[in-house]
């Protein structure tokens, strides 16, 4: 039987491990994949264990997918443009590095009817969430790509790795110019009310609002973007199923469908 993992610090909540074994299932494979947990220092450590045992592949959550990144002899193009790695594949000893993230993000988007082509996007962040989806954004053709975040700095750091034009930085408080089709929290704060760094112009009632997260109830910045009457507001159970999926099939040569799993997930946040 293969043998895969997921590693994080703290991993206890993943929901990884039954994701994948759903999937196993439901394309009737054996596979094992354990969650476990890695002390900060010891990431390349236990990755060479893991494939010195035989292990065939492995996710990586927060906060290693920069690390993981360095780790790789070979990585996927979108790997390289986000400088941070979900899944690793291990293959005669050597170590290939993808991220998942941003098309498992599209994917989610997509089978929300939300339409990226030609569409304005606000994206809310500059850390290792936010790099890990543009270069999936962008390859959706949408008209603007604003990267908003409290140090600039960060945004345009992100910006300057692309060569298209319809990708800019920016500080919160002067997005109020535009309207969003689609503003993207991917910012580790609680955004709550007051505190939420957006104008509130920048949500309208065209605006869908998703967040990267999800919990039992509504992450605080969906609460407050419906209060002011966002079109949809999504959260990111769809995308940690899609992301997954990806993986799986960078694995396994198949793609396993999404749907029932999601279904489990959301009634068992109930
Ligand atoms: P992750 O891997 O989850 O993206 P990260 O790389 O530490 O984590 O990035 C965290 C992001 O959340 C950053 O964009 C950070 O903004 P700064 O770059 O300005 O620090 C953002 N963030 C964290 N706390 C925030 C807060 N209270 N208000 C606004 N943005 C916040």
């Amino acid at each position: 039987m293969d043998h895969y993992r997921v590693y994080g610090n703290p991993i206890e909540q993943s929901k990884s491990p039954t994701i994948h074994q759903a999937f196993a299932k439901q394309t009737q494979q054996e596979i094992c994949y354990e969650k476990e947990l890695v002390q900060l220092q010891q990431f390349s450590e236990v990755v060479s264990q893991f494939i010195k045992q035989g292990g065939k592949g492995a996710n990586v959550t927060a906060p290693f997918k920069e690390q993981a990144y360095k780790l790789c002899d070979h990585l996927s193009e979108r790997a390289q443009l986000s400088g941070a790695v979900n899944t690793l594949s291990f293959n005669n000893g050597a170590i290939f590095g993808d991220n998942t993230d941003g098309v498992g993000l599209v994917q989610d988007l997509l089978s929300n009817q939300v339409v990226l082509r030609n569409s304005r996007i606000l994206l809310l962040g500059a850390g290792g969430a936010a790099k890990g989806v543009v270069s999936s954004l962008l390859a959706q053709k949408p008209d603007l790509l604003i990267i908003a975040n409290r140090t600039q700095a960060k945004a345009q750091f992100i910006v300057d790795q692309y060569p298209e034009e319809n990708i800019q930085s920016s500080l919160y408080n002067e997005v109020a110019k535009y309207h969003f089709d689609l503003i993207i929290n991917a910012t580790s704060a609680g955004l709550t009310g007051d505190s939420l760094p957006i104008p509130n112009q920048a949500i309208t009632t065209n605006t869908v609002c998703y967040d990267m997260v999800y919990g039992k109830q509504l992450t605080p910045f969906l609460v407050h973007s419906k209060a002011l009457g966002a079109k949809k507001v999504i959260d990111g159970l769809g995308m940690l199923v899609s992301q997954a999926a990806e993986s799986f099939a960078i694995w396994r040569g198949i793609k396993p469908s999404t749907q029932e799993i999601m279904k489990q997930l959301r009634a068992e946040l109930q």
